[in-house]
C-alpha cells in the first residue's frame, strides 16, 4: 500500500541557538513561522501563558541573521511579543500593540451568503477548452486565492508552476483528458515542513488540497473553468521536474487544468447530507 512516509521524511525543529543559526534561510523562516503561528498565537488566543523567552530568542536570531525587519511575519511577531509584555492591557489581545491588526468582523449580507454558496455548489469540473488566454491579472487573483487557504502553522509552503499550453505544448500531458489551454501545478517547498515533526506528513497534503480548492472556487467566481487532475508520477511528474528544473525539495502535489470551457458538464450528483453524517450528538 502507498504510504505517505515513503514519500516524505520527518525532521524535527532544531532546538539549539547554533543549530537555528545554521539553518538555511527557508528552513529558518519555516521554523520561525511554526513557532509564532503554531505555538505562540494559539496560546495567546487560548488565554494561556506564552513561552516569551523562546519568542524573544527567535526575534533575536532573526536580527542576527540580518533578515529584513520589514518582513510581514517578523513585524507581526514583534507586535505579538510586545502585546504579551504589555502590562497595561487586560490581555495581549487588547493591547495597543496589536491595534494595527485588529479587524471588525466583516459584514456578510444575505445576498453575499447566497453568492458564496452558489459558487461552492455550482462549480463543476470542465475538461474541454477554447484557445483563449486567461488575462494575467485574473490569473494572479486565482493564485492569490490559493495562498489565502487555511494552512498549517501558516507555513506558506505553496509554490506554483503556471503554463500556457501554446508555449509548452504537451509538457503537462499525463491524465485521461487532452491538455487544457492553461495549467497550474501546485507545488510545495518541502523545507517549510522540516521543523514540525511527524504530524506535518499529513498536514502538507491537506495544505495543497486546501489551496487547490480555493483556486477552483475563485476560478468559478471569475468565469474561468477547469478541473482538478490526478497525477502520474511515473512519466508526467519526472517530465515536469526535468523541464522546469525543480530541485528535490520542491514537490509537485496537485494539478489544475484551466481555461474558458467549451462544454457545460452535467452536475455529478451529491448524496443528501443527512445520509453522510455518521455521528451527531
Ligand atoms: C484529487 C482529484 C483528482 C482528480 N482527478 C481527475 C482526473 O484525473 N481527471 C478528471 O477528468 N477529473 C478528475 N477529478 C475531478 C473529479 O472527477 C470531479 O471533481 C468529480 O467527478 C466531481 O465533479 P465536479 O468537480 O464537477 O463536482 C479529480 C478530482 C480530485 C479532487
Amino acid at each position: 500500500m502507498w504510504d505517505i512516509s515513503d514519500k516524505y521524511t520527518v525532521s524535527e525543529a532544531p532546538a539549539g541557538r547554533a543549530e537555528r543559526l545554521a539553518l538555511d534561510e527557508t528552513r529558518f523562516r519555516a521554523c520561525f513561522r511554526a513557532f509564532f503561528y503554531g505555538e505562540l498565537l494559539p496560546r495567546v488566543y487560548g488565554g494561556q501563558s506564552a513561552p516569551l523567552d523562546e519568542a524573544r530568542e527567535w526575534l533575536a536570531l532573526w536580527r542576527e541573521r540580518g533578515l529584513s525587519e520589514g518582513d510581514h511575519d517578523v513585524r507581526f511577531a514583534r507586535c505579538l511579543v510586545q502585546a504579551i509584555e504589555d502590562e497595561s492591557a487586560a490581555s495581549p489581545l487588547d493591547s495597543v500593540y496589536l491595534a494595527a491588526y485588529r479587524r471588525e468582523k466583516p459584514e456578510i449580507t444575505p445576498e453575499d451568503r447566497e453568492v458564496v454558496l452558489r459558487v461552492i455548489h455550482d462549480r463543476r469540473s470542465v475538461r474541454a477548452f477554447h484557445d483563449r488566454d486567461i488575462p494575467d491579472a485574473l490569473l494572479a487573483r486565482i493564485l492569490a486565492a490559493g495562498q489565502h487557504a487555511a494552512h498549517v502553522n501558516n507555513l506558506q509552503s505553496i509554490r506554483y508552476i503556471v503554463v500556457n499550453e501554446t508555449h509548452e505544448p504537451w509538457v503537462f500531458r499525463g491524465v485521461d483528458i487532452p491538455p487544457a489551454h492553461q495549467h497550474i501545478a501546485v507545488l510545495q517547498d518541502d523545507r517549510c515542513y522540516q521543523g514540525g515533526g511527524e504530524k506535518n506528513l499529513m498536514d502538507r497534503i491537506v495544505d495543497a488540497g486546501a489551496a487547490t480548492e480555493c483556486m477552483l472556487l475563485a476560478m468559478h467566481a471569475y468565469g474561468v473553468d477547469g478541473a482538478w487532475l490526478t497525477y502520474n508520477d511515473e512519466e508526467q511528474f519526472p517530465r515536469l521536474r526535468a523541464r522546469f528544473d525543480l530541485p528535490d525539495y520542491m514537490r509537485i502535489v496537485d494539478l489544475i487544468d484551466l481555461g474558458y470551457g467549451s462544454q457545460t458538464p452535467f452536475p455529478p450528483q451529491r448524496p443528501d447530507v443527512a445520509e453522510r453524517v455518521i455521528v451527531r450528538v
